[in-house]
C-alpha cells in the first residue's frame, strides 16, 4: 500500500485496519527496551534486532525524527502501511491572517499555534462560540475580535480566569470567562445544537468529556487533542461503539502509560537540553546494571525521574542517589563506577535503536486514537473532518478534528 491510498479511506474503514495492525503488533511495540538487558523481541526476531544495532549514529537520529522515511526496517516492520494509514490530508482554513498586534501577551509558539487553529474554526455565523479548557482565553480573544462576535472561554483556575478576563477587557474582546469545571455534571449547559466548541490541546479526560457533550447536545467542534494518556481509567475504553466492538475482536488492550507512547513525540529540545538528557538515559541504565549485581535479581527496577537540572554531576553521586530511592545498600568500596558508566553508555546507545520500532507506532496510535474519537461523533449524527492544521515542527501534537451534527439528524 502507498501512502496516496490511505487518504481515501472511510474513518472506519482506517480505523478497523490500524487496530487490525496494531493489535498484531503488540508483541513488537509493548515491550520498553530500556527494561532489557538484550533484545525484547526475543529470538523471533533477532534479524531485525541485528539490523537496528547496526545503525550507524546519525542513521538511527534520522530515523527517529522521520521513522517512516527510507527505513532499512521496512523488511522486518509494516512501516509503509504504517505510514499510509497515519497520513492524513491538512484541513483547509479560511486563508485569513489574523493581527500581529493581536499576538499581545501571548507566548510566540502558542501564538503561531492559534495562528494556525483558528482559520479552521469554520464556525456558522448563527453559531454561539465557546472556548473549552481556555487557560487565559488567548484564543477566545482572537476568536471574539475575528468574528466580532462574544465568545465564552471555560476555564476552571479561578486566577487564569481573572487575567484572561483582564486581557480581554483592556483590549476591548467580547469574552466572558466563566469558571468552570468541565468535568463536572453541569458542564453541559454551555452547550446545545447553536454553540461551536473551540478546544485548543484539551488533554484526555477533558476533551473525551467534550465529544460526549457535544454527541449528546449536538454542538459543533473544533478540537486539537492531546495528552491521551491524562485519564482517571487504568486502561483505554474506546469512546465510539465501533471502537469497542475492534478492540474485544481484535485482542487490543492499552494500558494509560502505553497511551502516553502517542504523544511521546516532542519538538527536537535544544542541544544542551539533549546532552543532559543523554546522559541521564545512559546513567539510569548503568545505575540498572548496577542494582542487578547488588541485588542478584536480573530485573528492570524503576527509579523516580529527576527534574531537568537535578541531575548530580557525577554518575556514583547520580546511582548513590537512585539506591536511597530504591531503599538499596551499596557496597561501601570495590564498585568499578567507570566501568558501570561505560556499560550504561553502550546500553543507552543500544536502547535508542531498539526504541525505533516504537517510535514507528507512535503517530499511527494517536491517529488510531483520533479516529476513535471521530467514530464516536459519526456514531451520533455528525459529519466529520480530520486533518493537521500545522506542521509538526510547530507542535507534534498538530491533528484536528472538525465535526458538526447532520442537518437531517435530530
Ligand atoms: C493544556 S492547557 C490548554 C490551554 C489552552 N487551550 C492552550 O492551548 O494554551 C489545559 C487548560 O485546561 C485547564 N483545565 C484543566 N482541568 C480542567 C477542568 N477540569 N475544567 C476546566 N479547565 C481545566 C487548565 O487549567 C489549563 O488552563
Amino acid at each position: 500500500m502507498s501512502p496516496s491510498v490511505a487518504p481515501s479511506l472511510s474513518h472506519a474503514e482506517r480505523f478497523a485496519r490500524l487496530t487490525a495492525l496494531l493489535a498484531e503488533s503488540q508483541p513488537l511495540w509493548r515491550p520498553l527496551p530500556f527494561q532489557h538487558r538484550a533484545s525484547p523481541w526475543g529470538e523471533a526476531s533477532l534479524a531485525l534486532d541485528a539490523a537496528l544495532l547496526a545503525l550507524t549514529e546519525d542513521e538511527a537520529a534520522r530515523l527517529q525524527d522521520a521513522p517512516f522515511t527510507d527505513s532499512p526496517l521496512a523488511e522486518w516492520l509494516p512501516v509503509a502501511k504504517l505510514e499510509a494509514l497515519s497520513a492524513l490530508p491538512e484541513l483547509k482554513g479560511d486563508g485569513r491572517a489574523l493581527p500581529a498586534a493581536w499576538a499581545a501577551h501571548v507566548g510566540g509558539r502558542k501564538w503561531s499555534q492559534i495562528e494556525a487553529f483558528l482559520p479552521r474554526v469554520a464556525a456558522a455565523p448563527e453559531e454561539r462560540l465557546v472556548e473549552w479548557c481556555a487557560g487565559k482565553g488567548h484564543l477566545a480573544r482572537s476568536l471574539s475580535r475575528r468574528g466580532e462576535t462574544e465568545v465564552t472561554a471555560l476555564e476552571w483556575q479561578a486566577a487564569l480566569c481573572q487575567d484572561g478576563q483582564r486581557l480581554a477587557d483592556r483590549q476591548g474582546a467580547a469574552v466572558r470567562m466563566a469558571e468552570q469545571d468541565v468535568l463536572a455534571p453541569e458542564a453541559g449547559r454551555w452547550l446545545s445544537s447553536e454553540t461551536h466548541v473551540a478546544a485548543l490541546h484539551a488533554c484526555g479526560d477533558l476533551h473525551a468529556r467534550l465529544i460526549e457533550l457535544c454527541a449528546a447536545q449536538g454542538s459543533a467542534v473544533t478540537l486539537a487533542p492531546c495528552c491521551y494518556q491524562r485519564t482517571a481509567a487504568s486502561h483505554y475504553r474506546p469512546l465510539s461503539q465501533g471502537g469497542r466492538e475492534g478492540v474485544a475482536a481484535q485482542g487490543l488492550s492499552l494500558t494509560r502509560e502505553e497511551l502516553a507512547m502517542a504523544v511521546q513525540e516532542t519538538v527536537t529540545a535544544p542541544r544542551h537540553v539533549r546532552v543532559r538528557r543523554e546522559q541521564a538515559g545512559a546513567w539510569r541504565l548503568g545505575f540498572d546494571l548496577l542494582q542487578r549485581e547488588v541485588r542478584g535479581i536480573d530485573a528492570y527496577l524503576p527509579v523516580p525521574s529527576l527534574a531537568y537540572g537535578q541531575l548530580p554531576e557525577r554518575f556514583e553521586a547520580f546511582c548513590r542517589w537512585a539506591a536511597e530511592q530504591k531503599g538499596l545498600a551499596l557496597p561501601a568500596a570495590g564498585i568499578d563506577w567507570s566501568a558501570f558508566e561505560t556499560a550504561g553508555a553502550r546500553r543507552r546507545a543500544e536502547v535508542r535503536r531498539r526504541e525505533l520500532v516504537r517510535h514507528l507506532f507512535r503517530r499511527p496510535l494517536e491517529v488510531w486514537l483520533v479516529l476513535d474519537r471521530a467514530l464516536r461523533l459519526e456514531e451520533a449524527g455528525f459529519d466529520v473532518e480530520l486533518g493537521t492544521f500545522c506542521a509538526r515542527e510547530l507542535t507534534p501534537r498538530n491533528l484536528l478534528l472538525r465535526a458538526s451534527r447532520r442537518a437531517d439528524h435530530g
